[in-house]
């Protein structure tokens, strides 16, 4: 007869999930300010050049961090999310936002290969136009690419205020998990001030 499979969980994301995590963050960031900035130098200059190719070019790195941190993900336990509802958007939410990541870069390239470019990865190598796709319309791609970036902004905003949600006034384990463990950041004293009286005055108000 086979031994049942252990169940154990971890209790946090390792080392190389933590850096994956992170890495996409700022990536993202970045991609996103070269996206809307690059004409703050003006339309057809050197610096708007500049930024375009830097965007193509980190947004493939992007693209690699999320497909290697999937793996990554598949071969390694990952800590479980809490029971109930709370648990359950936690889950949906990571789901949605690594669609709109993949979506975003994949749509991205795809108006790059729509008007029959390949992509440049910092001189290093090139993406070429693996399709003829000049039947779809541009206009429509980059709608949609920047609705796509646009919903990575709204429902990270989301997933960063659930982390503080966490941290600050759940007190739970939640950020930590995510954070090197040289890193830690302690529960700043005035915010715990603020939340207890808060709660305090709730308590007070409402009759519980
Ligand atoms: C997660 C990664 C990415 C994010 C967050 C992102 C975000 C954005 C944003 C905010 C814009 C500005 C849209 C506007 O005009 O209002 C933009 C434009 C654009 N993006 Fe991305 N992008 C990403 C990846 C990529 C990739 C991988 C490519 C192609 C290789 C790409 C190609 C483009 C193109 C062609 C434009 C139109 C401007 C131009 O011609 O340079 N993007 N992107
Ligand atoms: C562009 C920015 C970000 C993206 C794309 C992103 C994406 C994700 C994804 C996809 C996961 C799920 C990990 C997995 O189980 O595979 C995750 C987990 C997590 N993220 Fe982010 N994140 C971003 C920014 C942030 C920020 C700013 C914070 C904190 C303020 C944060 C805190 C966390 C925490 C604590 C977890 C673990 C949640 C849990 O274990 O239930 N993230 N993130």
């Amino acid at each position: 007869m086979s031994e049942p499979r252990p169940t154990a969980t971890v209790a946090r994301y390792d080392a190389l999930a933590i850096l994956f995590h992170w890495l996409t963050a700022i990536l993202i960031g970045a991609v996103y300010a070269l996206g809307q900035l690059r004409f703050i130098g003006g339309r057809g200059s050197a610096l708007m050049h500049w930024m375009e190719s830097t965007h193509y070019a980190l947004g493939i790195a992007v693209g690699a961090a999320v497909v290697l941190r999937l793996v990554w993900r598949a071969a390694r336990k990952a800590p479980e999310h809490e029971r109930g509802l709370m648990g359950l958007a936690a889950y949906a939410g990571h789901i949605v936002l690594y669609v709109l990541m993949i979506a975003t870069v994949a749509l991205g390239i795809l108006v790059e290969w729509r008007g029959g470019h390949a992509i440049s990865f910092f001189g290093l190598f090139q993406v070429p136009a693996l399709i003829n796709l000049s039947f779809l319309s541009r206009h429509t791609l980059l709608s949609m690419h920047e609705f796509a970036a646009n919903g990575i902004v709204i429902v990270v905003g989301l997933h960063a205020a659930a982390a503080l949600l966490h941290h600050y006034v759940l007190r739970d384990e939640v950020l930590h998990r995510m954070i090197p463990l040289n890193l830690q950041v302690p529960r700043s004293r005035r915010v715990t001030y603020w939340v207890e009286h808060a709660r305090r005055m709730l308590r007070d108000a409402l009759p519980l």
